[in-house]
């Protein structure tokens, strides 16, 4: 990619930024009036859908263990997103700077991002108000978004574009391909990740034009030193997850009393962390159209880094067919 983008570059960039304020502005939601209105979580019913928890491949849970699984899944999976904005939300104010006296719809285009993950931390915030009132006492979320995303903002804009990109991305996936599809899980978390991943859809598209526009402001020993960020950021992600399952597996197993063997602990905590591995990582890395603007950007020699370094957590790619991750392709 060029340093500097044509007058036709630059114009398809501006169409889209503004395509994507046009969309924002029509969709726009507000969390009392069109996603919460008045209601509660219901507990009697699933939150994060088994495509996401994978709590049906625990053939030793009854109905009750597998509802109260997603529900302690689909509570961290509404923090992990209140985390992540911390982070998002300060990168895009902070990529807004180049065009604070240029493209004034581009400068748009992010001031709405911004606004927008604001919000939905304060979404988030609210329904983990709502588990705990209506959930069990025991449960930890361990990680602290401030102290996360100050050490994701030390790496440099590019990786935190890509890390955010692939986020985005996934959001998409997980409400197209398991929440949309799912008709058994409370009705109001279900409309919270609807909405929030309307929003998203815009997101998604800025990240990659942003991700590009820094992308054509580096050396080739930028974006090597780039990559070695992007692939620190997966792995500290990945701790985050180790830390997370392990909590989330106790707190379960606290929830249901002293039931289960030594062995059944291990099968509940391993296959948590199989879960998240496969929500927060592997199926944004699995995304398509996040491949396309990764392999775009990078070297060959850089790509091949990139699938050694996620060659260890492909083991959590669900055992379908169709699903074969193409890391080598
Ligand atoms: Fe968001
Ligand atoms: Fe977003």
């Amino acid at each position: 990619m060029s340093i500097t983008q044509s007058p036709l570059q630059s114009d398809v960039a501006s169409a889209r930024y503004a395509k994507s304020v046009e969309v924002s502005k029509r969709i726009r939601w507000d969390i009392d009036r069109d996603v919460i209105r008045g209601r509660s979580l219901d507990f009697a019913r699933r939150f994060l859908p088994d495509g996401l928890s994978k709590v049906d491949r625990l053939g030793f849970l009854d109905a009750n263990d597998r509802r109260a699984l997603s529900q302690i899944q689909g509570r961290t999976y509404a923090n992990m997103f209140g985390l992540v904005e911390r982070f998002i939300a300060a990168k895009v104010l902070d990529v807004s700077r180049d065009h604070w006296l240029g493209d004034q719809r581009a400068l748009e285009a992010l001031v709405r991002f911004g606004d927008e993950e604001i919000k939905h931390q304060e979404l988030f915030r609210r329904i983990e108000r709502m588990c705990a009132a209506g959930m069990p006492e025991g449960y930890t979320f361990v990680p602290d978004p401030n102290a996360v995303a100050s050490a994701v903002l030390t790496k440099s804009t590019w990786a935190v574009l890509a890390l955010t990109c692939h986020i985005e991305l996934f959001v998409l996936a997980h409400y197209r391909e398991s929440i949309d599809a799912d008709g058994d899980v409370s009705e109001l978390w279900k409309d919270v990740f609807l909405y929030h991943s309307r929003e998203e859809a815009q997101h998604a598209i800025v990240d990659e034009l942003e991700w590009a526009r820094e992308n054509a402001k580096l050396s080739p020993q930028e974006r090597d030193a780039a990559v070695d960020d992007l692939i620190a950021l997966v792995g500290a992600v990945d701790g985050i997850l180790q830390a997370q399952a392990a909590a989330d597996a106790a707190c379960f197993v606290a929830m249901a009393g002293a039931r289960f063997g030594e062995a059944e602990r291990d099968h509940i905590a391993g296959t948590l962390l199989k879960a998240y591995r496969w929500q927060y990582i592997v199926s944004g890395v699995m995304e398509p159209r996040f491949r396309t603007v990764l392999f775009e950007l990078v070297s060959p020699a850089q790509r091949a880094r990139i699938e050694a370094a996620m060659g260890p957590l492909t083991y959590a790619v669900p055992a379908a067919p169709t699903m074969a991750l193409p890391m080598a392709a």
